[in-house]
């Protein structure tokens, strides 16, 4: 019980970002824990090394081809608790993914056309159709960023582990439908993606159903599938975001980097503007 606690607290940590106006998802990405499986994998099989900080541990390639600096973590002591910690973790998150998630429905609510659309997938477990993590803030910053000349939409799909192994066939059709859907009713607006987790899965198989027009920039963080394109997005339009010890984008073995992407809001939103050339005047 006392693990329970010291890692709530160590979570509030590791999840405070530039907008905590809500709780947030706890652990996206790592969503199966009615198996108690996930976080010992996650670890390495929970071979009961409890000094293992993912960050120095890093067997993975260091950064994806397109993704610029990556900052490193700013949450890094896990190492602590050790395994049975992660057990109880994963026993607090019982399957049931507690923690609230917000919703935008700019697109299916036909609100107006904005010279941007914003269409996002969440990750495992989160709720709402944006989650909260990554989705919310980045949403935000676009509307900052751009004067609120910004269509805000989530990918309605379950977000859950079966999906995941499906590597992101549940929300791609449903994603790539809401791209048409917002170019259907505002022709002139300019589409962008962002992906959270498995989230960024479904915006690759989204991408594979569209064509290049369609789409004028995509964002995806933690994403396993960081090497490869976005359909036929040009690279130069899309960013990886793949924060140092990621485990989910195999660049290390912190699952808390997983949670960090909150801080890049910013910058993934200049991205998304400046990828679709919308005036931000
Ligand atoms: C989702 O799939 C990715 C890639 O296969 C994997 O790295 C990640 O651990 C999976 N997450 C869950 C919750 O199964």
């Amino acid at each position: 019980m006392k693990y329970s606690l010291t890692l709530i607290a160590l979570a509030s940590t590791a999840l405070t970002a530039p907008t905590q106006r809500e709780e947030r998802g706890l652990f996206p990405g790592f969503g199966d824990s009615s198996s108690g499986s996930g976080f010992g994998d996650l670890f390495g099989g929970g071979s009961g090394s409890s000094g293992s900080s993912g960050s120095d541990s890093s067997s993975g390639t260091s950064s994806a081809s397109g993704a610029a600096s990556t900052p490193s973590s700013t949450s890094t002591t896990t190492s602590a608790q050790g395994t049975d910690a992660l057990g109880d973790f994963s026993d607090l998150l019982g399957g049931s993914s507690s923690v609230g998630g917000s919703t935008e429905n700019g697109v299916t609510d036909n609100d107006g056309c904005q010279p941007l659309t914003f269409i996002f997938a969440r990750g495992t477990t989160e709720m709402g159709n944006m989650g909260s993590v990554v989705g919310p803030p980045v949403a935000k910053q676009l509307a900052s960023q751009t004067n609120n000349k910004v269509t805000v939409q989530g990918v309605d799909y379950p977000a859950d582990a079966a999906g995941n192994a499906s590597m992101g066939s549940s929300g791609g059709p449903k994603m790539a439908s809401l791209v048409k859907q917002a170019l259907k009713q505002c022709p002139n607006t300019k589409v962008v993606l962002g992906g959270y987790s498995q989230g960024s899965m479904v915006v690759h198989n989204a991408a594979n159903s569209l064509s290049a027009d369609q789409i004028s920039g995509a964002v995806l963080f933690g994403d396993p599938f960081k090497a490869q394109s976005v359909g036929k997005l040009d690279d130069s339009k899309r960013k990886e975001f793949c924060a140092q010890g990621d485990p989910v984008c195999l660049n290390g073995g912190n699952v808390m980097a997983h949670l960090s992407y909150g801080k890049n809001a910013e910058e993934a939103a200049k991205f998304l503007v400046d990828a679709s050339g919308v005036s931000t005047s």
